[in-house]
């Protein structure tokens, strides 16, 4: 199968052709997951896509629709789920937040650490090793201001019912939880047409994928090229999200992505991808933001 040269992350190769997810388990897929996100931590953090001596000279902060959307931040407790390496995580810091990054891969949260002391935010961010699945329980059970999350995070997990379960419980009364991620249409199209090609909704069996390339340097191979991944339609996040206690502010679904996730794309404005003028506008990421009330 061939990997789309870049976005976050781009949708699994073809279902297994005998079964989705054979011989493997719900242990084995984290495994070969973490294995591969162990091995491309040390790819992306070498890539001019990350670009972190870039960083560290400019400190860009957050993105600015990013703060737009959730305001003043200085003094806030955030807390980045699923934070990689920490770039993001380390943005809102120098936007004032007191922020912790979570990530279930150790080389990620080693190399979070380093950049956070590099910059001179050691005393304002911490990062924990930790299965997003089990965050409430890694994080002291703590509450946070803002549960920050962003793309391709979803995608990894089997069960948005129990990642919502999760993040939600750490969102603290008038809290809020922001998630920019691929949206579930543009996840199930083919990678040459806009065409369906995968399911929309969760299923229980992942598709399997293999391939050895990486969204942020199409020039290196990986060695761990299996990972497990689900789609999870919108109505989903969102059901789950209001079960798990928040109230739903903001959904937008967006025509643009942030990369050239499909050779169709076309550049529409610095920095967004979208179908070409005259075809059909497609979904391609949204964001939601919900708050704890009371
Ligand atoms: C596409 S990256 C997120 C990228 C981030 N938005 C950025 O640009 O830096 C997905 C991250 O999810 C993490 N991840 C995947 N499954 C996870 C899990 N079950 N628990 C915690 N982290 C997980 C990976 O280690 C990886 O760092």
């Amino acid at each position: 199968m061939s990997d789309r040269p870049v976005d976050l992350p781009g949708p699994p190769g073809p279902p297994d052709p005998v079964e989705p997810g054979r011989g493997a388990g719900p242990d084995e897929w984290a495994d070969a997951n973490r294995r591969q996100w162990d091995e491309r931590t040390g790819i992306h953090v070498a890539s001019p896509f990350y670009d972190v001596e870039g960083w560290l000279r400019d400190r860009p902060g957050p993105r600015r629709r990013e703060r737009d959307l959730l305001g003043d931040v200085r003094g806030l407790e955030l807390v980045h789920l699923q934070c990689h390496f920490g770039l993001d995580t380390l943005g809102w810091a120098d936007a004032g937040a007191v922020v912790t990054g979570l990530d279930f891969s150790p080389v990620a949260i080693r190399t979070a650490d380093e950049i956070a002391a590099r910059a001179g935010l050691a005393e304002r961010a911490r990062f924990v090793c930790a299965d997003v699945l089990r965050a409430t329980e890694a994080l002291g059970h703590s509450t946070f201001d803002i549960v920050y999350v962003s793309l391709g995070a979803l995608c990894w997990l089997p069960s948005v019912e129990r990642w919502a379960e999760q993040s939600a419980a750490l969102v603290r009364p008038g809290g809020r939880l922001f998630l920019h991620d691929i949206h579930p249409v543009a996840w199930a199209l083919a990678d040459d047409a806009p065409e369906l090609a995968y399911g929309y909704f969760e299923d229980p069996l992942p598709f399997v994928s293999d391939s050895d390339r990486t969204y942020a340097d199409s020039d290196r191979s990986l060695l761990n090229t299996r990972t497990y991944e689900w789609n999870h339609g919108v109505g989903e996040v969102v059901t789950a999200l209001i079960r798990g206690g928040l109230r739903l502010d903001v959904l937008e679904e967006h025509d643009w992505t942030v990369h050239q996730r499909f050779p169709w794309l076309v550049e529409s404005a610095p920095g967004r991808w979208s179908s070409p003028p005259g075809s059909p506008r497609i979904p391609l990421t949204y964001t939601l933001v919900a708050t704890r009330v009371g």
